[in-house]
């Protein structure tokens, strides 16, 4: 008799989760400066700006002699504080001002973002998101048995999404439309008006509106209507939610503290009992994103200034490499750029495997990653300006001379 040996795989739904299209290409850059080479990250959007003083000192000051968990739904003083800070922004005008209780602290935008999905959509349901996308919003629908269903936008249009795109795209499975802006990978900022019709539309046919702020101050070019002035209208406050967190806001990424905003009694109390699976938020954190709401208006002036600065002088930059083309993004600091090269994978790669300068190059996010359509993006490549402008001059060097010397295959 044989007897076959047992065989230890991940699950399918583990094989299948998406790499993430910002980092898998790491062990290259790791390869390269194990070879002494110095990379300039324009992948990931980590910002450099230093985190607000009172952050740093929230976390110095602790000293409670336990570090207990906190409540599930997060600290009652964090969230009121919340609250206050989403009234100012509009969210009270016209309609009764949101309260703690609308509000569900989280380990960052990223698991308000999976509480969100998971308190909307059943397994087999649909989110529908634009592409190019934020790839972590395919990453939770997919470990939550939710489909995405992208709508493409066009670099031509500034990737705009169009509200009559989304009535048409509504389907019997869609439970949730997915928005962010400003966006990432585009650096898009939606209208007030379409910001208006699509959560209209949303309404209108039963369907729940997310909407992803996390780069809601990364706004350039005048100013954005942002979606807790969704919440003050009577008819939004069952379908709008907002995802948001503290880690581009204050430059505060490792703090991992987000929340999930939403007036609807029914999916605060669905995302509390996957809240209260994981216990509790980080408490010390917190405390610090806390005092965080306390940075100086004119630090977080300043540090948009250096953005739009580094967005400017990146824009100008690429602009003048033949065959480049970069959008000025309003938002956010991201932005897709095409490249003169079939493949921008391959070239990301080459960039890190093969070529340097001085010592010196480049990682850029290839942005076949951030669609759900195959074959888009495939000239393109998603950059983030979070670097100071001499080191995103000398990036636009590298980039140009490699450029240059690439022997792959060029684009028409
Ligand atoms: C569009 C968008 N949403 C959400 C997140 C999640 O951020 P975090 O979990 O750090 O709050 C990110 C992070 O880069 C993002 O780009």
């Amino acid at each position: 008799m044989t007897s076959s040996a047992p065989v230890f795989v991940a699950s399918a739904r583990g094989r299948d989760a998406l790499a993430s299209p910002i980092r898998r290409l790491t062990p290259y850059a790791d390869a390269a400066k194990a070879r002494g080479i110095l990379v300039h990250h324009l992948n990931i959007g980590q910002p450099d700006i230093a985190t607000p003083r009172v952050v740093i000192d929230a976390y110095r000051n602790y000293d409670d002699k336990v570090l207990a968990y906190g409540p599930s739904e997060g600290l009652p003083a964090y969230r009121q504080a919340l609250a206050a800070y989403y009234n100012s922004l509009g969210a009270a005008e016209g309609g009764p001002a949101l309260t703690a209780k609308d509000i569900l602290i989280t380990v960052g935008g990223s698991e308000a973002l999976s509480f969100a999905i998971g308190a909307t959509c059943d397994i087999g349901d649909e989110v529908l998101v634009a592409e190019p996308y934020y790839p972590n919003y395919k990453g939770y629908s997919h470990i939550l048995g939710v489909h995405t269903r992208a709508i493409t936008t066009h670099a031509e249009d500034g990737f705009r999404l169009h509200p009559e795109q989304v009535a048409a795209a509504i389907g019997p499975r869609t439970r949730l439309v997915l928005i962010s802006s400003p966006g990432n990978p585009t650096g898009a900022v939606m209208s007030a008006e379409d910001l208006r019709a699509i959560a209209q539309i949303c309404h209108s046919r039963g369907v729940f509106l997310l909407a992803d702020e996390v780069y809601r101050d990364f706004v350039y070019d005048g100013s954005a209507t942002t979606a807790p002035s969704l919440l003050a209208q009577p008819g939004f406050a069952e379908n709008a939610l907002i995802v948001d967190s503290v880690s581009k806001r204050y430059s505060a990424c490792g703090a991992r503290i987000g929340c999930l905003v939403t007036r609807n009694a029914d999916v605060y109390a669905a995302a509390l009992k996957f809240a209260q699976t994981r216990l509790s938020a980080p408490v010390v954190d917190q405390l610090a994103a806390m005092a965080a709401l306390q940075t100086p208006a004119e630090e977080l002036r300043s540090a948009i200034a250096d953005y739009k600065r580094r967005r400017d002088v990146l824009c100008a930059g690429l602009n003048q490499i033949p065959g480049v083309r970069a959008q000025v993004p309003a938002g956010a600091f991201y932005l897709v750029v095409e490249l003169p090269v079939a493949d921008a994978d391959a070239f990301c790669i080459y960039l890190l495997k093969d070529f340097s300068y001085q010592g010196e190059t480049v990682m850029l996010a290839p942005a076949d990653g951030f669609y759900a359509t195959p074959g888009l993006g495939l000239n393109q490549v998603r950059a983030a300006y979070v670097l100071e402008v001499p080191k995103l001059e000398r990036a636009v060097q590298i980039l140009s001379l490699a450029l240059a010397s690439y022997p792959g295959e060029k684009s028409c």
